[in-house]
């Protein structure tokens, strides 16, 4: 089988990465990939929004299965528009992926469905917001509804920050239409987990546990990224609370999805806080996590076709998920500048010899070939992972990676998984 993968970060990598492994794969493809990439896959050059060009490809390709990794298509109607033709797509329709494209939707849908969130005000108005705010006080958070590159959740310490954040919402309009109307959500204390999950909008068979580090810098300072890390298991999850995630979450959400006429197929990972052995929803993701991917694919047993066809079908009642035992980390390294401006073009060493070490794969996020070298093309460029008996060992085999690999401006965090440590005490 000829299978399609869309997008072209770290995650897609790790995709591309997982499908090869399947003994039904014949080949992979990926649009449009990265330099990474296109050494296990053919690239194609479509843009993950141009969702009429990626149909024709895989109609006349003969594309038996395609993954989209991002949530932008995602949002945009991949998945209808590749049913539509008569093709096999995994992943969430459009009416689904609201959950991930209007934080107003999954607010609603949480609190009429009594699912524990924080609490929350819509506005459309910027003065109405600016009242509300005095009236209620800081810290709080401040979110543009609409899909804004991970950057639209803006958490506010003082009454000024969060004026700020309405401005730059509705006045600025720095994220476009996604910021004319905004959320103002309470203020949610705790340690952060990603909750994920295949779902074939009847049954919910939930990954490993995972931790994602947001902040750019070391002990959780400076702005929100993407993902600077995660690892695989995360002991924050205790037994207990992947229980309640699971009863009072994850499962009732599809529940909710479905009586709202919006069947959710896919991947649901849920952005969990926990306190006093609680867990809350922060967000709702509409795919993989990026970079979560990483070290859950490099501890799932099994074929990922075999996954992905049972939620196509809605068969995933038969499905078992198989996670070895060892711990898994990704590192992420970035541009220098990243998550602000950052250059691109600069020459990157060493990859290979971190990718030869045991238990290590170097995934790519953003870089791109040129003049036979590969270079650095967005703001998080690699996810060097590594594999260990526990976590302590995959964080010593990551970061001896890490260290072989260089370019001008690199930077990445010494303290991924380090949040682990002390519940292995
Ligand atoms: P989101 O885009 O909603 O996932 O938010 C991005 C990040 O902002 C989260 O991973 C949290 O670190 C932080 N955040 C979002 N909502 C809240 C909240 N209600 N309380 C505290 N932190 C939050
Ligand atoms: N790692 C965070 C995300 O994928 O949104």
């Amino acid at each position: 089988m000829k299978v399609l993968v869309v997008g072209g970060g770290g995650r897609e990598h790790t995709l591309v990465w997982k499908l090869n492994q399947s003994p039904r794969v014949t080949k992979v493809y990926c649009a449009p990939g990265n330099a990474g990439i296109s050494r296990e896959a053919e690239v194609v050059p479509i843009d993950v929004t141009d969702i009429k060009a990626l149909v024709d490809f895989a109609v006349s390709e003969g594309i038996g299965l395609t993954c989209a990794g991002p949530e932008l298509p995602l949002t945009l109607g991949i998945v209808d528009a590749f049913e539509a033709a008569g093709l096999r797509i995994f992943g969430a329709s459009k009416a689904a992926a609201e959950i991930e494209g209007s934080k107003v939707f999954t607010k609603d849908l949480l609190a009429k469905y009594n699912i524990p969130s924080g609490t929350y005000q819509v506005f459309d108005d910027a003065g109405a917001a600016r009242a509300y705010l005095k009236e209620i006080g800081a810290p709080i958070v401040v979110k543009a509804d609409g899909l804004a590159a991970g950057k639209g959740a803006i958490v506010c310490q003082t009454i000024e920050e969060a004026e700020e954040a309405v401005r730059l919402c509705m006045d600025e309009r720095a994220f476009g239409d996604a910021g004319d109307t905004i959320v103002i959500e309470e203020f949610l204390e705790g340690e952060e987990a990603s909750f994920l999950a295949f779902s074939d909008g009847k049954t919910v068979l939930p990954m490993a546990t995972s931790q994602d580090h947001k902040p750019i810098f070391d002990g959780d300072k400076g702005p929100n990224t993407g993902g600077m890390g995660a690892y695989s298991p995360a002991p924050v999850v205790t037994p207990a609370l992947f229980d309640q995630a699971m009863n009072e979450i994850m499962i009732p959400t599809v529940q909710a999805m479905a009586a709202e006429g919006r069947p959710y197929k896919g991947v649901l990972y849920a952005g969990l806080m926990i306190k006093d052995g609680k867990a809350r929803v922060l967000e709702f993701n509409a795919r993989f996590g990026d970079p979560e991917a990483q070290p859950l694919f490099m501890r799932l047993d099994g074929d990922l076709v075999e996954i992905m066809e049972a939620v196509i079908d809605e068969r995933l009642d038969e499905i078992t998920l198989d996670w070895q035992d060892d711990a898994t980390i990704c590192v992420v390294m970035a541009s220098g500048g990243y998550p602000g401006d950052y250059e691109k073009g600069k020459v990157i060493t060493g990859i290979d010899e971190a990718d030869a070490l045991p238990d290590v794969k170097v995934f790519h996020a953003g870089t791109a070939e040129k003049d036979g070298k590969i270079v650095t093309s967005g703001g998080r460029v690699l996810g060097v992972t590594a594999r260990g008996k526990d976590i302590p060992q995959a964080i010593e085999r990551a970061y001896e990676a890490c260290a072989l690999i260089k370019w001008d401006g690199a930077q990445y965090r010494t303290d991924i998984g380090a949040k682990a440590i002390k519940f292995l005490k």
